[in-house]
């Protein structure tokens, strides 16, 4: 049970459990935001699920350290690796085939980690907690967010029809759509107005002409409206 108490979210189960993708090897802002709001009022199970392209960093041990603030724990944190969506970093791993095979891989790993979460058993917190990681990640963030400068590159190519997906979608409200798409200053890099446009009539800078559009094959864009 979840109780909104002014900014505070204050929760009663006994069994919690957080699932979001790594962003430059660690946990995204707005997952962040939303952790921090929480109050824990059970001392409950906290299991975690990042989801990433193969560089976990130091991710799940950043979420402990939050509980840790909350004088709770991650009792179990595991990684699962997916295919990459992040087409501002280099990636390699875009590539039907390969997707595929990560898809089927996660699935097995999908049913261990079930059992392990039924049996609210304790767990090594999956992934790395080293400076090198850190380092990494900080440097891909400042390239992608100061250098690069993502979040200014969004523009629309001659297949928008103007149908509002990317607005309805956008986790921060950060797109407004009339006669022209305009992004704001509040963006995740999260790509979703990206990979879901229906037309593909989005692109970042002239970098992603030739980019696979990808998403989760079980999703559904009604999921993520109504998410
Ligand atoms: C802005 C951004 C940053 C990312 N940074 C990382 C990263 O540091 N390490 C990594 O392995 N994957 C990274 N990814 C890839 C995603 O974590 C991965 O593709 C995602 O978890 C796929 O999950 P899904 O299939 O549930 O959408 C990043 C993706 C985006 C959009």
């Amino acid at each position: 049970m979840v109780d909104f108490v002014g900014q505070k979210l204050e929760v009663y189960d006994e069994v919690v459990g957080f699932v979001f993708p790594v962003y430059f090897q660690d946990i995204p802002r707005i997952v962040k935001k939303f952790i921090n709001k929480i109050e824990f009022k059970n001392n409950p199970y906290i299991f975690a699920i990042a989801t990433c392209n193969g560089g976990p960093g130091f991710t799940l041990f950043n979420l402990d350290k939050i509980l840790k603030s909350k004088e709770q724990k991650l009792s179990s944190g595991f990684i699962l690796t997916m295919p990459g969506n992040s087409v501002i970093l280099v990636d390699l791993t875009n590539n039907p085939q390969i997707q595929k095979e990560k898809l089927e891989k996660s699935k097995i790993k999908i049913e261990k980690i079930s059992k392990i979460i039924k049996k609210q058993a304790e767990e090594e917190i999956e992934g790395k907690n080293t400076i090198k990681d850190k380092l990494v990640g900080f440097t891909t963030q400042f390239i992608a967010t100061k250098i690069y400068r993502t979040h200014k590159k969004f523009l629309v190519n001659e297949k928008c029809n103007k149908c509002g997906t990317c607005q309805k979608i956008c986790p921060e409200n950060n797109i407004k759509v009339d006669q022209n798409v305009i992004w704001g200053s509040n963006c995740d890099l999260c790509l979703a107005c990206f990979h879901w446009c229906p037309q593909k009539g989005i692109e970042i800078g002239n970098s992603t002409e030739n980019r696979i559009r990808y998403h989760h094959p079980d999703i559904v864009i009604n999921d993520m409206v109504l998410r």
